[in-house]
């Protein structure tokens, strides 16, 4: 069987080469982390909800004209993107406050923030992705002024947008983390949006109850973490339609 070749190897997924020049496969793995994987399991299925949820958010994205890499799907645990050089940020838009947040201004979880508020992670596992600010990323040359103003305006207007389309199915879009990427087409770049949109790394809460359905249920030991990105599939219209057990049996590796 011909294998492809590894680009990188990530915590929730595995980089190959793809088929043509600039572009990517990109495989979820079942490989659940959390707290600079410190704390680590293996949720069967979780990759393949994962991609699905991300294919769907991303095409939605695409679709009002939210520039991505996303091309296709492949399969249930691949996708087919176009290769970008990844911004080293995590970009976190907020809009109810929660998670470190809360923790670092003494907040309760759940209180609506007075406005969306974004925050930059600069992405280095060995110094825990610290908090960082416009100065320091200028000024250490991960983005430009423009790129960050790219980065900003995109991420306005896909919370503004996913807000919604949760809402719609409800579901409260608490907060998110993106990442963008620069997509080269011959001598001129512009910033994408890169990486995945799923439960592992957006905050969803039930919008009647709040409960929780996104990956602190994992990180808070709370259990039932497949069953709550189901929910997530299920209400967004997407749910694998054999259901649970197309998620599971042998990995498909081409
Ligand atoms: P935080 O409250 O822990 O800073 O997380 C903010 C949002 O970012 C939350 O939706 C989870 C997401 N996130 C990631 O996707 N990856 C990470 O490494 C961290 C720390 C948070
Ligand atoms: N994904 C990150 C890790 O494994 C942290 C998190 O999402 O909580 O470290």
């Amino acid at each position: 069987m011909k294998r492809r070749r590894m680009i990188y190897e990530g915590k929730a997924k595995i980089l190959y080469e793809g088929p043509e020049a600039g572009t990517i496969v990109q495989y979820f793995k079942d490989d659940t982390t959390a707290f600079d994987a410190t704390k680590k399991a293996v949720i069967e299925g979780k990759g393949v909800l994962n991609n699905r949820i991300s294919e769907y958010l991303f095409g939605q994205l695409g679709a009002i004209g939210v520039p991505t890499h996303f091309i296709k799907r492949l399969n249930m645990r691949e996708q087919l993107v176009k290769e970008v050089e990844i911004v080293p940020l995590e970009v976190v838009m907020r809009n109810v406050a929660a998670g470190s947040l809360a923790k670092r201004l003494g907040l309760t979880e759940g209180t609506p923030l007075p406005r969306s508020i974004i925050e930059y992670y600069y992405k280095n596992d060995s110094l825990h992705d610290p908090w960082v600010s416009e100065e320091h990323i200028t000024a250490f040359g991960w983005a430009s002024p423009q790129d960050l103003d790219d980065m900003v305006n995109l991420t306005i207007r896909i919370n503004d947008f996913l807000t919604g389309l949760f809402l719609g199915v409800g579901i409260k879009l608490v907060d998110f983390k993106l990442e963008f990427g620069r997509l080269w087409e011959n001598d001129y770049m512009r910033i994408v949006l890169a990486d995945e949109i799923s439960p592992d790394c957006c905050r969803l809460w039930d919008a009647v109850t709040n409960d929780k359905m996104d990956k602190d249920r994992f990180r808070r030991d709370m259990g039932g973490m497949m069953e709550a990105y189901s929910e997530v599939a299920r209400r967004l219209g997407i749910m694998p339609e054999s259901g649970q057990s197309e998620m599971k049996g042998p990995k498909l590796v081409q």
